[in-house]
């Protein structure tokens, strides 16, 4: 059993991008939780970022009948990005989107998620254990 964790655009900035907004952690700590979240459930956690459309549309590509889950940080890509959202749709995986901070509580542009419709869950506001949610959520409802 297989989830695939994709990070999108600025979020390698992580620790050092807008902490009172972000938080203080990594990209490498927040994976490190999500690959020992999924270790104590029996499931390994495969980690991708990229600052490219395309790199993300490749990596939730490789999950087809690769993969039993994935969670997506898309970034700004999240608010825009049609093809991810058809990327997401073209592979039948379930996708749980997360964000750090509460996208519908910030510039009116970052409450629309035009990939929220195509994902099983939009986990937001939650910070770092909003990841932990993620893995749960999809152990427990979305893979069989
Ligand atoms: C984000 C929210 C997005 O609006 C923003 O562009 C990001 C990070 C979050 O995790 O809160 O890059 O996805």
């Amino acid at each position: 059993y297989k989830l695939k964790l994709i990070h999108g655009p600025n979020l390698n900035m992580l620790g050092v991008r807008q902490p009172e907004i972000y938080g203080h952690d990594t990209l490498s700590d927040i994976e490190q939780l999500v690959v020992s979240e999924a270790k104590k459930k029996g499931f390994a956690a495969d980690c991708f970022q990229s600052n490219s459309e395309g790199a993300i549309i490749d990596a939730i590509q490789s999950c087809y009948q690769a993969c039993d889950g994935i969670i997506l940080n898309a970034g700004a890509y999240t608010h825009y990005s049609y093809a991810i959202r058809d990327a997401i749709s073209s592979v039948m995986v379930p996708c749980v989107e997360v964000h750090l901070s509460d996208i519908h509580a910030r510039e009116p542009f970052r409450s629309v998620s035009v990939l929220e419709p195509v994902c099983v869950k939009q986990i937001c506001g939650l910070g770092k254990q909003g990841y932990v949610l993620a893995v749960e959520e999809l152990i427990k409802n979305h893979v069989r």
